[in-house]
């Protein structure tokens, strides 16, 4: 029988952006990312759910150690990204625009290049109470 399972890790951060497309005009970044698209900054309250996968160690009875897993997430996103402008105080955004689907995707490759590869990971990320994206899908 497998014994592979999964272990969530919650994790919160505050952030300032900027939603705007160098491909777009005034106009259509106005009418396409509407309040996100001000040209001075907004902030939201990030709500970051990190999903590691895999068997668990019959010597140790885990399948990842937790205080790792929260390290790393910790150095990784949270210290790079909490109270930051993404815009503007990152390099990982300073040409990307920061929307909740760019944002997983970077936090998803920052924590999938530092986790072996027997492990499955998926990021969840909220940037409201109600709007929230899943990468990968
Ligand atoms: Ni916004």
């Amino acid at each position: 029988m497998s014994k592979r399972i999964s272990i969530y890790r919650k994790e919160h951060f505050n952030a300032a952006h900027r939603l705007n497309s160098d491909l777009l005009s005034a106009e259509e970044n106005a009418r396409v990312f509407g309040k996100c698209n001000y040209p001075n900054y907004h902030g939201h309250n990030y709500e970051l759910i990190i999903k590691v996968t895999g068997e668990v160690n019959p010597v140790t009875g885990y399948m990842i150690d937790m205080k790792v897993l929260s390290d790393m997430v910790k150095a990784e996103v949270i210290e790079k990204f909490d109270h930051k402008n993404l815009n503007l105080d990152t390099n990982e955004f300073k040409n990307l625009n920061p929307t909740a689907e760019n944002i997983a995707m970077v936090i998803y490759d920052k924590l999938r290049s530092k986790l072996e590869s027997t492990y499955d990971l998926k990021v969840i990320l909220y940037e409201t109470e109600r709007n929230y994206v899943e990468y990968p899908a």
